[in-house]
């Protein structure tokens, strides 16, 4: 296959990238995205703050765009994220306790009914866990509802969307570290106790060196009994930037339960992370040596 979604479908798995609502007028844009892509992740159109601006007043016409876009396309779509620290509106920052629980309730039952039947796999809690070598929970306002906030988060989007794979996604994530071992051990206890989670993300948001153990962390997560998926890859550019893509894709196929890779952008003018040029295509629209890695790696 001569498209990176070709080759990745021809091995089983999805190639996707993140879309902004805003570039689908950018026909440069569109012609790489449709080319290149099966799967599509709306980079902040489905955030808290994007969908439900005042409480209780839900807006989908932004990530209603790069929905119609994708599904007139036979894409995938990956939503992406009911919950999260960040970018929530500014009506939720300041809840607290029981209230704040009722309305991450009511938010995740909304938006995951909203798009019932059309997501892939939902984000369902993003970044819950604290980096470094506490292993602890992230401090965060939804955090201090109660620690059994991201199950009943998870339970609440199953009832919502009961076809969706249901993720937890986290970076930082790419090696056995502290942080992916507190988030394997909750895994592993949701697996135990019937709690609906379908699903590991692996942001991997990577600098220069790839951990030698990436492959082997990934496959950890996978016999707990989930999928995995690396969610928003993007690689500082420099000497290693091709290989190491290279070997992250060898990696995922490597893992049966890998069923696809996402990168968090189209060009690299279209990155979140600005002059580290860490994606596939570069600001002329053309495929840098990393897209060719990919593409012989698949
Ligand atoms: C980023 C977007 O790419 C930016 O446009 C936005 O300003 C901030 O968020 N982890 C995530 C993504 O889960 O949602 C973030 O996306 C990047 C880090």
């Amino acid at each position: 296959a001569t498209t990176l979604g070709a080759a990745a479908a021809e091995k089983g798995r999805y190639f996707g990238a993140a879309v902004a609502a805003a570039k689908l007028s950018d026909s440069q844009y569109v012609g790489i995205l449709d080319r290149e892509f099966n799967s599509v992740t709306p980079e902040n159109e489905m955030k808290w703050d994007a969908t439900e601006p005042s409480q209780g007043r839900f807006t989908y016409t932004n990530a209603d765009r790069i929905v119609s876009h994708a599904q007139a396309r036979g894409m995938k779509i990956r939503g992406h994220a009911l919950l999260w620290h960040a970018q929530q509106p500014g009506w939720a920052q300041s809840m607290s306790g029981s209230a704040l629980r009722s309305a991450m309730v009511n938010h995740v039952t909304q938006v995951a009914t909203y798009y019932r039947g059309r997501i892939h796999s939902w984000d369902v809690v993003n970044e819950a866990f604290a980096d470094g070598g506490s292993g602890a929970r992230r401090d965060s306002n939804l955090q201090r509802t109660g620690n059994d906030w991201i199950e009943v988060a998870f339970r609440t989007a199953r009832a919502a969307d009961p076809n969706a794979k249901l993720c937890y996604n986290d970076y930082n994530t790419d090696s056995v570290n502290p942080k992916s071992t507190a988030i394997y051990h909750m895994v592993r206890d949701f697996k135990a106790r019937g709690v609906p989670i379908d699903c590991v993300g692996f942001q991997s948001h990577l600098g220069t060196s790839l951990p030698g153990d990436y492959q082997a962390n990934l496959q950890r997560f996978a016999d707990l009994g989930v999928d995995v998926q690396i969610t928003e890859l993007d690689i500082t550019q420099g000497s290693n930037q091709a290989a190491m893509y290279g070997a992250v894709t060898r990696a995922c196929l490597a893992v049966a339960r890998c069923t696809g890779i996402t990168v968090w952008g189209v060009r690299d003018s279209d990155s979140w992370r600005g002059t580290d040029n860490a994606l596939l295509i570069d600001r002329s629209g053309n495929r840098k040596p990393a897209y060719q890695a990919v593409l012989d790696a698949l």
